[in-house]
């Protein structure tokens, strides 16, 4: 056999879901639908090198240059699921060389980042020319990590069945860039950077216990419904009822952690202290801001561009000190490029 050596680069960029994805069912198919837009400059980095051999395949993984084996398993489990769309990968020696440019425990989600990163790199190096590209790439970083799948197209995208949406499945993501008004393209996200240690729960375990949690069903039927609702909410510019879903959904998801047996949980003192100093500035002010958070402490403040300069200041002076060494990160909505 002769042997080749292919190489493909791809960035890809993480993603804040207002909808949350929480519990699966299956191979990594969501419980309920989730809606999210993707960042700008939270993004990862991926080149990878495929070298065919005759012999099972070996997987080297680097972390910003830096060998990292423990990666490896979850790599290679990835690689199992994706078999069937790529089935080159039972033999060869793959390098995957990756970086992100925000920071570990950040409150972003690396594995969607990277798993969309990975995905799209394997592709383009690997996938045969008759597959519609698309769909397939969502469902390959599906098959990675749930939430990656909204990170291989720019913009809003919705995971998950729902009936408002007939070409909306629980495989891959779909766009709703066509659907969304101008405030909802502008999206800024400052992520309050509260505490940065590791997680004590991981959202595989999350979703885990979901599976006999005492509210699945309620949850179900919430997310559903605040699916229906975003969906034309996005279409119009109320963002007061945009708000509503989004700290909705938030407040939620904490509350399933919670209410899991073990219930535990990720929200800081500093968390809440935050977001009591948002709405009182929120009340006073009347300006367009909200906050979400992700499976952590940290929490992003979302608000329209058009309001930037009053709530970065606001933010600046008043919550900024709430952060672990002053630090936040100034991302918003990648709509049709990403500005790293
Ligand atoms: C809270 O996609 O990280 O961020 O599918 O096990 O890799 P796995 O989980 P993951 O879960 C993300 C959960 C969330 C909500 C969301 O992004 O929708």
């Amino acid at each position: 056999m002769k042997e080749t050596n292919t190489t493909a680069s791809a960035t890809a960029p993480s993603n804040i879901a207002i909808v949350k994805y929480w519990g699966k069912k299956d191979e990594q198919l969501p419980v309920n639908p989730s809606i999210s837009f993707t960042l700008s400059k939270s993004v990862t980095q991926t080149d990878i090198s495929y070298q065919t051999t005759n012999t099972a395949l070996e997987i080297l993984f680097l972390l910003d240059g830096n060998e990292k084996p423990e990666f490896i398993p979850k790599i290679r489990a990835y690689i199992q699921r994706i078999k069937h769309l790529l089935p080159a990968l039972e033999t060869g020696i793959l390098t995957i060389n990756s970086s992100n440019t925000f920071p570990h425990s950040s409150g972003i989600a690396s594995s969607a980042s990277s798993m969309a990163a990975l995905s799209m790199a394997l592709f383009d190096a690997l996938a045969t020319s008759d597959v519609n590209k698309e769909p397939t790439l969502s469902e390959m970083a599906r098959l990675g990590s749930g939430s990656a799948c909204r990170s291989t197209s720019l913009g809003w995208n919705l995971w998950g069945r729902t009936e408002q949406m007939p070409l909306s499945t629980d495989q891959y993501a779909i766009s709703l860039n066509e659907r969304i008004s101008p405030v909802f393209q502008t999206l800024q996200d400052t992520i309050l950077i509260l505490n940065s240690s590791k997680k004590t729960v991981s959202s595989t375990v999350g979703h885990q216990l979901m599976e006999n949690h005492p509210y699945r069903e309620g949850r179900i039927q919430q997310a559903n419904a605040n699916t229906e609702k975003l969906l034309n909410i996005l279409k119009t510019d109320d963002f007061n009822a945009f708000a509503e879903i989004c700290e909705e959904e938030a407040l939620s998801l904490h509350a399933l952690m919670m209410s899991s047996k073990p219930g535990y949980t990720l929200l800081e003192p500093v968390t809440l202290q935050a977001i009591e100093r948002l709405k009182a500035f929120r009340a006073e002010n009347k300006l367009p801001l909200t906050f979400t958070l992700d499976a952590g402490p940290n929490l992003h403040i979302i608000y329209p561009q058009a309001h930037s300069k009053a709530i970065m200041t606001f933010i600046m002076i008043y919550l900024r000190p709430f952060c672990e060494d002053n630090q936040l990160i100034k991302d918003e909505i990648s709509f049709n490029t990403i500005n790293k």
